[in-house]
């Protein structure tokens, strides 16, 4: 009897955690009902289904899980998924053209080698966007050093440095 009760009692802590949360993400609202401890970057993966953005440490440390909020960079791993609620989420699934046409940074990517697994990439070119937008892709350093929080274990940076330095010049083009 105790452990039934018990049981009960958790399943209603269970039932008591979950929220309603309408997150917007690449133009579409998704209507989600979340543990409150869900991170953004398991929403997006795992109840929309958008698995672009990818998991590499969970802990804010290589950049894998960088979506934009409102236009920002952000590690959507150390970000609650109710937290984004009335933001404008884009991920990598949502910055090409209505045509299909690549984003500039991602054709630079491609022309540079700007890879080799291609794991870290998602969060490379979403946060090397963001990087163009603020300012600090001017020059080999700051992008270097505006860069730094995206971790490539394959080592590819001297074609990530080069992707981004081209795809600024056709970004302002
Ligand atoms: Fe988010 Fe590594 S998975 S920073
Ligand atoms: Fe493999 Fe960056 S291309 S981790």
């Amino acid at each position: 009897m105790t452990a039934m009760v018990t049981l009960s009692q958790a399943q209603s802590q269970r039932a008591v955690a979950r929220h309603g949360v309408t997150l917007t993400v690449n133009g579409a609202d998704h209507a989600l009902s979340i543990d409150a401890r869900t991170s953004l970057l398991d929403a997006l993966r795992e109840h929309i289904g958008l698995t672009g953005a990818k998991k590499g440490c969970d802990h804010g440390q290589c950049g894998a899980c960088t979506v934009h909020i409102d236009g920002r960079r952000v590690v959507s791993c150390l970000k609650l998924g109710v937290q984004a609620q009335g933001g404008e989420i884009t991920t990598i699934e949502g910055i090409g053209a209505a045509d299909g046409a690549l984003h500039p940074m991602q054709q630079a990517f491609i022309d540079h080698d700007a890879l080799q697994c291609g794991y870290c990439t998602p969060g490379q070119i979403m946060s090397a966007i963001a990087c163009v937008r603020e300012g600090h892709a001017s020059s080999l350093d700051d992008i270097r050093e505006y860069m730094s929080g995206n971790l490539c274990r394959c080592g590819a940076y001297v074609g990530i440095v080069a992707a981004i330095e081209d795809a600024a010049a056709r970004m302002k083009g």
